[in-house]
């Protein structure tokens, strides 16, 4: 409520500045303004010196103090790392089928495996595991290759027909049509076959006459009754439960073209005791065996 009354042009003079007819009066700055404004300027400079700032063509200064927060991350990990060494050593020469009955390892490998799977293996299974289309559902106890610990854990380390690691399971499924293994007309017999076995709606007398395709063409791998046969990753064809689809147009084309679900093997990417706690995640989903 004290404020100055403005003062006159007469008394400040003008800077000569007009716009017009409205005239800029020579006010300075206040004094303790112009101070802030210049120590700020000061302390700017200062601060780029101390502190990474100034860009150069291939990287910034690195500043006085040597300070990173690439580093500061680096280091925590490290700390961290530090922390989770003896339990991880623990868990890396653990007898798989032990891991459970030890309290320490089975909280900290459901832990630590539920965080790798939501990292590594989220995209192609699911976030939940219920998988997709080409993608096995894990939370169910149908398993292509295997559901105890031992197969979960053969299977992520290794992976699924991928061509990085020798020891991947294999199994490769002729494409019956695209091959001309068999005729358009024995693969659509072959589909009713299919239909019938899973308990959906056929027709009879076709799926008779592709019951004979199937023991010829299809047994060796998905067995005579089509239960299938994990050796081989051949998936049951008797239970309702589809990695590709149970319909005619979705078994027509997997009979025609085979498929090809590849998995990447997982030694190259994660530790050995980061692969166990996934596969002791992936076991306590409730499918495992
Ligand atoms: C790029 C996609 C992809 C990623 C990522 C992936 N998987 Fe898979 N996974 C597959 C496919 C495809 C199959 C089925 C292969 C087949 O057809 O036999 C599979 C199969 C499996 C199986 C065998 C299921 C069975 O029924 O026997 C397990 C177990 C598994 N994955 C676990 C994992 C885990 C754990 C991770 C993360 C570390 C992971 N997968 C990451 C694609 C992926
Ligand atoms: C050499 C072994 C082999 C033979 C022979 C074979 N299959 Fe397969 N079949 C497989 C494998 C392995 C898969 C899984 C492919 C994948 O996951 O990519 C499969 C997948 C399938 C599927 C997909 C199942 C699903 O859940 O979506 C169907 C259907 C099928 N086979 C039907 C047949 C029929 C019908 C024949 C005979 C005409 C046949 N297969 C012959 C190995 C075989």
């Amino acid at each position: 409520m004290t404020r100055r009354p403005v003062k006159a042009k007469q008394e400040v003079g003008t800077t000569g500045h007009s716009w017009d007819g409205i005239e800029e009066l020579n006010n300075p700055l206040p004094r303790w303004w112009l101070w802030t404004f210049y120590a700020t300027i000061i302390w700017a400079l200062i601060y780029t010196i101390a502190y990474p700032a100034w860009p150069g063509l291939s990287r910034a200064t690195s500043g006085l103090l040597g300070y990173s927060t690439r580093a500061e991350v680096a280091a925590e990990i490290a700390r961290v790392e530090a922390a989770h060494a003896p339990i991880e050593a623990r868990l890396a020469s653990a007898d798989l089928t032990a891991i459970a009955s030890d309290p320490d390892l089975a909280s900290y490998a459901q832990n630590a495996g539920g965080a790798i799977f939501r990292t590594w293996c989220a995209q192609c299974h699911g976030s939940g595991a219920a998988g997709a289309r080409g993608y096995p559902n894990l939370l169910d106890n149908d398993w292509l290759w295997g559901g105890s610990i031992e197969e979960i854990h053969t299977t992520i380390t290794h992976g699924v027909r991928n061509s990085d690691d020798p020891d991947a399971r294999y199994s490769q499924m002729p494409r019956f049509g695209a091959d001309g293994i068999l005729e358009p007309a024995q693969i659509e017999a072959v589909v009713q076959h299919v239909l019938a076995i899973s308990g959906q709606e056929h027709d009879a007398a076709l799926a008779r006459e592709g019951a004979t395709v199937f023991a010829e063409n299809c047994a060796v791998c998905h067995m005579e009754d089509g239960t299938g046969d994990r050796t081989q990753g051949a998936p049951n064809l008797t239970d309702a439960i589809w990695l590709y689809g149970g319909d005619i147009a979705s078994l027509t084309e997997t009979v025609t073209n085979a498929r090809f679900g590849v998995m990447p093997n997982w030694n190259a990417r994660l530790s050995e005791a980061e692969i166990r706690a996934v596969a002791f995640y992936v076991h306590g989903l409730g499918g495992g065996e």
